[in-house]
């Protein structure tokens, strides 16, 4: 099997999806009274309404069948077994026994893994304690009151969207910052405001190369040393997490102020390693642990609940159907939560980086799209930006609601309002006002072609009980776990980016050109005028 395309459950979906195409939303809902009850899913504290989905029950089969066909429970049990399923990189994808219990950890990969991952966990929890207690120093010994996260991509999203979500768990007199962008108006204005007596930098990068965290790495070291106005010692402003202990003791961080983790975490599954320091530096390590343990509850739900039930499974589903079936090129986050407003920023990596590939597992190109473009805001910011083109702008466009039952930062009158609206939206996107109901309304005959709304996009409503540290691990781990389902619906390595790698090693190509050096003959002539503009 190459091209997903090529099995008969997908060919009897694409059947199934032409038959469907002239059904309205209304019609489905009105041929179905117990639609919510069939087509929604609950499990502890979390609501997954997916009956404003343009499906059937007969849709729900095939999907399934589909997964079946896919042998999506293998993959799950070889990935469980720590075979390398990241074949291209020779990585087994272990990210799961991060946040597994210790009586439970070496049924994720082994023993001598779940061990490690507990002393990791302890120097941590140690390390968090000495900067609340204040009893790790800086240069002049003071306690720490801010602290950096250098890092990029998997090793700033996470963390930085994590701590912004849970910012009503925010630790008293520690201030927690992500610069990621090597543009030095990210670190710049910072640094500015920084006392460098009671600064702590953490260098988050797996790989210790990472061209923008190494020059923000060195900017701030030099900050300091300039600051400081002597010789200072680096390790009592540094830690490192990485899996290179080299490249950080080359640095100047001593093995003791590294963090270690292996290379079965990706980049973008890595918030819940020492890339979550600053997640636990920022809240308390007990509500890190809190992450941890709501992320293992919702791996525990994906292993074992049948595939009809299986949260993670059926959005997978869903996302193939609208991707595949009913030709949506992008799928538009929305929580209506600010508390989540870099939720959607975090997924674009974990999802377009995982499976944004148009070549298969055997490495041959696909007919079959993949991964939609991943993009939101948070409610209801996202109803007075891009909201129109949603109702009036003609392309199916599936959206994720996510709302909270009970808010994060209550203030009298807020919390139903914004409810109301997140309600409102998915209603009014489904079921759209035919030009007859416009009418009814009293809307002029004139403006009758403006004032109608076609409806029928076809959205998934989680509703979440609060955002706390436990209910946000889940949140994760669900979206995590439905971008391994879509790997293996789509047959690609979900957990492989070379796309990355190109453009990296062109920039590599291009800086000395702009520093003065002759630039290669090879180059375009796009790039050769854009240089000379430059120089
Ligand atoms: O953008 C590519 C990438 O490799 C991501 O996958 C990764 O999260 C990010 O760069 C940062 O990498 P590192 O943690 O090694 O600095």
């Amino acid at each position: 099997m190459t091209d997903p395309k090529t099995r008969p459950a997908w060919q009897k979906l694409l059947d199934h999806a032409a038959t469907l195409r002239p059904r309205h939303l209304r019609d489905l809902f009105a041929g179905h009274p117990r639609r919510f009850e069939d087509f929604s899913l609950a499990w502890g504290e979390l609501l997954m309404d997916f009956s404003k989905q343009r499906i059937t029950p007969e849709t729900l089969n095939l999907l399934h069948e589909l997964a079946e066909a896919a042998d999506v429970a293998g993959w799950r049990s070889r990935m469980l077994a720590g075979d390398a399923i990241n074949h291209t990189e020779g990585r087994a994808v272990l990210h799961m026994a991060l946040r597994a219990p210790e009586s439970q950890a070496a049924s994720f990969g082994g023993s001598d893994i779940a061990r490690e991952v507990q002393q990791t966990l302890a120097r941590m929890q140690a390390f968090c304690g000495a900067i609340h207690e204040g009893s790790w120093r800086g240069h002049s010994g003071e306690g720490i009151t801010d602290v950096v996260n250098l890092g990029i991509g998997g090793s700033d999203l996470g963390p930085r969207m994590v701590v912004r979500a849970l910012a009503a768990y925010e630790q008293p007199d520690l201030r927690v910052h992500f610069v990621s962008n090597m543009d030095s108006a990210d670190l710049a204005p910072l640094l500015a405001r920084l006392n460098h007596r009671s600064t702590l930098f953490i260098i988050t990068s797996k790989t210790f190369t990472t061209q923008e965290t190494l020059a923000n790495a060195r900017t701030a070291r030099a900050w300091l040393q300039a600051q400081a106005g002597h010789d200072v010692a680096v390790w009592r402003h540094f830690v490192a997490v990485s899996s290179n202990l080299e490249a950080a003791a080359a640095f100047g961080i001593p093995a003791r102020n590294v963090f270690q983790f292996r290379d079965w975490v990706g980049g973008r599954f890595s918030l819940w390693s020492p890339v979550g320091l600053s997640i636990a530096l920022a809240v308390g390590f007990h509500h890190f642990e809190a992450l941890l343990a709501g992320a293992h509850a919702m791996d525990q739900h994906f292993i074992q609940a049948p595939a009809r039930e299986n949260l993670p499974l059926t959005l997978a589903l869903l996302d193939i159907w609208n991707t595949n079936c009913i030709g949506a090129c992008s799928h538009g986050i929305f929580p209506y939560s600010q508390s989540l407003e870099l939720f959607p920023a975090y997924l674009q990596q974990l999802e377009m980086e995982s499976t944004g590939k148009s070549v298969d597992r055997q490495g041959q190109p696909m007919e079959t799209k993949s991964c939609p473009i991943i993009w939101g805001a948070s409610g209801t910011n996202c109803q007075h930006s891009f909201f129109q083109l949603l109702h009036q702008g003609g392309q199916p466009i599936p959206c994720d609601f996510i709302l909270l039952k009970q808010a994060d930062f209550p203030l009298p009158g807020h919390h139903p309002q914004l409810l109301a609206n997140g309600l409102a939206q998915s209603a009014a996107l489904a079921f759209g006002q035919s030009a007859e109901e416009a009418r009814q309304a009293g809307i002029p005959a004139a403006l009758l072609p403006y004032r109608t709304f076609p409806g029928n996009q076809p959205s998934t409503t989680l509703l979440m009980e609060r955002l706390d540290p436990h209910g946000l691990g889940q949140l994760l781990a669900l979206y995590e776990h439905k971008v391994f389902c879509q790997g293996v619906l789509w047959n690609v390595n979900a957990f492989d980016q070379w796309g990355v790698e190109l453009g990296k090693q062109m920039a590599s190509v291009l800086l000395p050109c702009l520093e003065g050096e002759s630039c290669p003959a090879h180059l375009d002539a796009s790039t050769r005028g854009l240089l000379r503009a430059l120089s």
